[in-house]
């Protein structure tokens, strides 16, 4: 195979860290390769032989490629291949159903697969040059002739054309039947109000772009450096594609700059590159450039209407949910929007409603709690809302519709800790002594507000397999083919095998990132702890058995007539729970019985049997501060609070940084992102860093993250829940109360910017 440069390094705890328990703090064990270079992004690998390819994207949204002119940059010294739909290695299909792998079902967007043009973007060429730079000089002199239909962008203009989803996705959960008369409820309740939401477009912007590289070894062997969620989900796809044997193929992703479900699917630059590694039998790299980043995949436009009505007693008498979301005309993307507001609270009169409408954009795509990100913001901001129509504090009210079960399924979650997020969260923010009255707080020039919402996200299990390698000198070796887009995985995988073995964590090394690892879906819906954690320690238990076996069988062994209940793992050896003295060192174990190493593996199934008798979530509750400028209409958030019940914590440190990082996004949901599309041109305008606005240093203040007890068997053996997404759920609508309590002006759609926050009324 050809040289890799640099090779891949794998990341260990600094030496001296020690033994850890579950729920430890550790710095994030690959902390130190990623700050110092060390750790390389798909970008950065290389080979001697390596050609480039750059994208040529379409510049209208709906017609028909009718000619590709390519002389001009055929003609550039350098210049290897154009790739089209006119011209392109052979595919074995392109017309791509996932349903049998762990990426999100549908039909996915198939790049060059026609002349067709279906949205303003779509790669229509791939220019492969011996440089980076000659590559993108010649896809600049690349010109297409184009027969142009006309094309529709603006989810509110169409919201009259909608239709009912097609279910194609795996574990969507359309909205359940309405329960009681919800239209009549709402007529007869003495207190109600009714609002219009609007979310535009949001882009994922991971700081690392989207690329693949291609590598080729002398036996046509591909290599493949690509940018997702999943190694073994991108190595099916190229499989299923080209027609490649899962031999022919490896997918490696040990290092991820952030994805945020962007990586969830596989994405068009892979298969391009690998259409130019077969072309050219050479290795290949494809790189998306920021504004390219704008041509895949968004968070989808959404417009909602929501109904409340109450007793005067705050007791809920009905919730009327709708939503209406844009998808593309190549597949209906769908997420659960509005069942949390049959969940969230106890409510006997419930309708909820979603559709979606066909737009000539590029599909949606999953973005960091997808779904709950709108819908919950809709239902917290009615929730507040409703609170000032009742003279209710927000808190008050929602603890008076606290739902024990939840209704629509008729069955109890399998724990819920969001009372004690309420109240801890509450005591940490100081929110007894909020005043009830908008505009009753100023400063200056600023008028102060506190809001809080709550938040609900699924605590999901997907299925799994570990394996485990002990070597003779304590070195323990876990592998499974998982991902760590940022999130911490290498941190926790490490830290529950270490506490599992009683190892140092210096001595544990968690493989991940490889397509030929055993399986592990896709790092995603927060659930990688509870499905490859739980295998993790299923396999370390396995483990544990054979050193039982092998100890017992020493000679005059204190552990002959032990049972395995009676012995635990600490301290690098294997004691008697009660006389701990009565120890034996792990490698002295191995050394007994002549052993280099000892392995086992394991497969981890979800308890499907207990799991589908609960409902399984994690919640949150979310306080803020914010200080408005009422001459510029600014908003800063200065103080937040998330409460957060996720079972119990494996990596306090990395999981309180997800929070935190939730907690980031949110702001900048709530105050700053939005793609906006010219519907004339039918194309995202603001398509880079500086006009497509996201949080800074400057915009971020004080976060605080509480981690409630809770302990969750149901959703994994760990206890643990699952923390990636929860932590953005519920703080867009906590700013934009706050911005309410503050200057009496409601604002129903993000983000909200000054003219928004100062228009009147
Ligand atoms: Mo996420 S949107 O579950 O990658």
């Amino acid at each position: 195979m050809s040289a890799i440069y640099p090779a891949d390094i794998q990341p260990v705890a600094e030496p001296g860290t020690g033994f850890v328990a579950k729920g430890d703090s550790v710095s994030r064990i690959d902390g130190r390769a990623k700050v110092t270079g060390q750790a390389c992004y798909v970008a950065e690998h290389v080979t001697p032989d390596m050609a480039h390819g750059v994208v040529v994207n379409s510049t209208i949204a709906k017609g028909r490629i009718t000619a590709l002119h390519l002389d001009e940059a055929r003609a550039v010294p350098g210049v290897l291949a154009i790739l089209s739909h006119l011209h392109r290695p052979r595919t074995r299909r392109l017309d791509l159903f996932y349903k049998d792998m762990t990426a999100p079902g549908g039909s996915p967007f198939k790049p060059f697969h026609s002349e067709g043009v279906l949205y303003s973007g779509q790669p229509v060429a791939l220019v492969l040059a011996e440089t980076f730079e000659t590559a993108r000089y010649a896809a600049s002199l690349v010109r297409v002739s184009y027969e142009e239909d006309s094309h529709q962008t603006s989810l509110l203009t169409n919201l009259y054309r909608s239709h009912e989803p097609s279910r194609l996705k795996a574990g969507y959960s359309p909205p359940p039947k309405p329960t009681g008369d919800a239209e009549a409820a709402f007529e007869a309740a003495p207190v109600k109000i009714q609002g219009d939401f609007y979310h535009g477009v949001e882009h994922h912007n991971p700081l690392e772009m989207h690329a693949s590289t291609v590598i080729r070894s002398e036996d046509g062997h591909l290599t493949i450096y690509d940018k997702t969620q999943s190694s073994q989900n991108s190595r099916w796809v190229v499989s299923q594609v080209f027609g490649l044997g899962k031999d022919k193929v490896t997918v490696k992703n040990p290092f991820i700059g952030g994805a945020f479900g962007s990586g969830l699917r596989p994405q068009y630059q892979l298969i391009l590159a690998v259409m130019g590694a077969l072309e050219l039998k050479r290795s290949v790299r494809v790189v998306l450039t920021r504004q390219q980043m704008f041509t895949f995949g968004h968070r989808p436009e959404t417009w909602q209407r929501l109904k409340l009505a109450a007793d005067s007693d705050g007791t809920l008498k009905s919730v009327m949910h709708e939503a209406i979301a844009e998808t593309s005309r190549i597949e209906d993307y769908v997420e659960v929007v509005v069942n949390w507001s049959g969940q969230m609270y106890h409510c006997d009169n419930v309708k909820l409603d979603y559709s979606l409408v066909a737009l000539d954009h590029y599909t949606p795509m999953d973005m960091r709690a997808p779904g709950a990100a709108h819908g919950m913001h809709a239902l917290e901001v009615g929730m507040d809302e409703l609170s000032y129509a009742l003279g209710m504090d927000p808190l008050a009210l929602r603890l008076k519709n606290y739902a024990e079960r939840d209704a629509a399924k008729d069955l109890p979650f399998s724990t819920k800790e969001l009372r004690a997020c309420y109240e801890q969260g509450a005591e940490r923010f100081g929110w007894d002594k909020r005043p009830l009255a908008p505009r009753s707080m100023k400063e200056g020039t600023e008028l102060i507000g506190w809001g809080m919402a709550s938040g609900q996200w699924d605590a999901m299990q997907m299925l799994a397999k570990a394996r485990a390698v002990l070597h003779a000198d304590g070195r323990l070796e876990v592998s499974s083919a998982a991902s760590d887009i940022g999130t911490g995985t290498y941190t926790v995988m490490s830290l529950i095998a270490a506490a599992a073995m009683g190892l140092p964590l210096e001595q544990v090394i968690f493989k991940l990132g490889d397509s030929t690892l055993p399986f592990a879906p896709i790092e995603g819906g927060s659930s990688h702890v509870t499905t490859v954690g739980s295998a993790v320690e299923g396999v370390c238990e396995k483990l544990q058995k054979k050193l039982w076996k092998l100890a017992k069988a020493m000679p005059d062994s204190p552990f002959e007539i032990t049972r395995f209940s009676e012995v635990e793992f600490a301290n690098g050896g294997m004691q008697l729970i009660k006389m701990p003295n009565t120890a034996v060192p792990l490698t002295a174990i191995l050394a007994h019985a002549g052993q280099a190493s000892i392995e086992e593996k394991y497969l981890m199934l979800p308890n499907a049997l207990k799991q589908k008798n609960y409902v399984r979530a994690v919640h949150s509750a979310v306080f803020c501060e914010v200080r408005v400028d009422e001459d510029f209409g600014t908003v800063r958030v200065t103080r937040v609070v998330s409460a957060i019940a996720a079972g119990q914590i494996m990596s306090a440190k990395t999981a309180r940084s997800q929070i935190v990082g939730g907690v980031v996004w949110g702001i900048s949901q709530a105050l700053h992102e939005e793609t906006h599309a010219d519907h004339g041109l039918g194309r995202f305008m603001n398509h880079n860093l500086s006009e497509y606005h996201v949080a800074v240093n400057a915009d971020i203040h004080d976060i605080d993250v509480i981690f409630v007890e809770e302990d969750d068997r149901i959703v994994s053996r760990l206890g643990a829940k699952g923390v990636g997404e929860i932590g953005l759920v519920g703080v867009a609508a906590a700013v934009s109360n706050a911005v309410y309590h503050a200057t009496g002006r409601r604002v129903r759609s993000t983000p909200m910017t000054p003219d928004k926050v100062m228009a009147p009324g």
